[in-house]
């Protein structure tokens, strides 16, 4: 005998059976998602008001968290990573890297925690430069060794102004997509520059950055991040144990001004010698000239490049915490510079003042003063051409 499903539904039996299925499917459901959820397995963005900026305008807060539970906070207020928890070998995420809690505290002091730098990161000697013909002054906002130069983009580089953001997921992916339209003129550079840059979450653990511009005029263009990181947690001390390499036969010697001489020079033999992990504190106060003009090591590495595309610049090991970080670019060069200028004057988001070298900055770029060094590669954006580069900081332990 054949029964359809209708008259077998009408079965006391068979009407238990389907609706306790009918019950175990919706728990099994309610159970992945609850399970998904507890374990951070997707990727979220939350967003808080920041407070004001100078001009009175309100900057937000985006938290950006992927599907492992790391989470990213970034301001659209200069670009600036305020947090970044990562997890240590145990699993253990701790916020590891410097920068306060407020945006008054920004807008006071800051030696650029966690801030993106632009027009042209880095110095330029005396501020000038000359371009198609042109001569061009800029503000010189920084005096190392008393000779005055321009730092990171001048007096409110691309880290002091409110981007307009667009926070979104893409492929289970949080991303947060800045634009900033630096105008004709401003601090004294040519040409209107659009820019668009892109922080990406990832669920391998980066915090991938992409960097897009365009011009209208020729410019000079040298954009970065100036995060400071102390992979043992931001407030936990020092960074002297912190174990580096960089992937660099060579770097760029300064002068007292810490300005290029315009030499490539091999590290081979030197201080500045991190083709083998080494702790930062090993050599850091060695008798040296260069050491002495940066007080420390506040200089640019020549990254060895196998052509165009990604090169790993440097790794950082924290043995305490087992934190290791990859830092991967597509720029030729690198400015390693750990905190020698910080002097307790900056109180962080613990409330512990951030002495010298309590944090460490790896700024992907091309050389410092690019724009007057002939034998450098350039930093000048053509109109019609596109500024396009990518750095990556990866997260894992040890
Ligand atoms: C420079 C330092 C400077 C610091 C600003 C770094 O990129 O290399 O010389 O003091 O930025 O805090």
């Amino acid at each position: 005998m054949i029964l359809d499903v209708i008259s077998l539904k009408s079965f006391p039996l068979f009407n238990l059976l389907y609706s306790m299925t009918h019950l175990i499917r919706i728990l099994l459901v309610k159970a992945l998602l609850a399970h998904a959820l507890w374990a951070g397995n997707f990727s979220t963005i939350q967003m808080k008001p920041f407070g004001n900026d100078q001009d009175g305008r309100e900057a937000t807060l985006y938290t950006l968290k992927n599907e492992n539970g790391m989470t990213a906070e970034i301001t659209n207020y200069g670009g600036i990573v305020t947090r970044l928890f990562a997890p240590d070998r145990n699993g253990h995420f701790e916020d590891i890297v410097l920068g306060y809690n407020t945006i008054d505290e920004y807008l006071e002091a800051t030696p650029y925690f966690g801030a993106l730098i632009g027009r042209v990161g880095n110095r330029i000697a005396d501020g000038k430069f000359s371009l198609n013909g042109e001569d061009y002054s800029l503000v010189t906002n920084n005096a190392p060794g008393g000779i005055p130069c321009h730092l990171h983009g001048g007096t409110r580089g691309f880290d002091k102004v409110l981007w307009d953001a667009k926070a979104y997921i893409e492929n289970n992916e949080s991303k947060l997509k800045l634009k900033y339209t630096s105008v004709d003129g401003e601090e004294g550079y040519p040409g209107t520059l659009e820019v668009t840059v892109t922080y990406t979450l990832t669920n391998a653990n980066e915090l991938k950055i992409e960097y897009h511009a365009v011009t209208d005029k020729a410019t000079p263009v040298n954009l970065t991040n100036h995060s400071y990181f102390n992979l043992r947690g931001e407030g936990n001390g020092d960074i002297l144990d912190h174990i580096v390499t960089l992937n660099a036969d060579n770097m760029t010697p300064v002068d007292a001004g810490l300005i290029p001489t315009g030499e490539i020079t091999p590290v081979a033999g030197t201080p500045f010698d991190f083709t083998q992990p080494t702790a930062i504190g090993d050599r850091v106060d060695a008798d040296d000239e260069q050491i002495a003009y940066g007080g420390g090591y506040d200089h640019n590495w020549v990254l060895n490049k196998r052509g165009q595309g990604m090169t790993l610049a440097a790794t950082v090991y924290e043995p305490e915490s087992g934190r290791y970080m990859e830092v991967l670019t597509e720029e030729p060069g690198v400015q390693f510079y750990v905190g020698n200028f910080l002097d307790g004057t900056n109180v962080g988001k613990k409330g512990i003042a951030y002495q010298k070298r309590t944090g460490f900055c790896l700024e992907t770029q091309h050389y410092p003063d690019s724009i007057n060094q002939p034998n450098f590669p350039s930093i000048v954006l053509e109109p019609g051409e596109v500024y396009e580069t990518t750095t990556i900081y990866k997260f894992t332990a040890r």
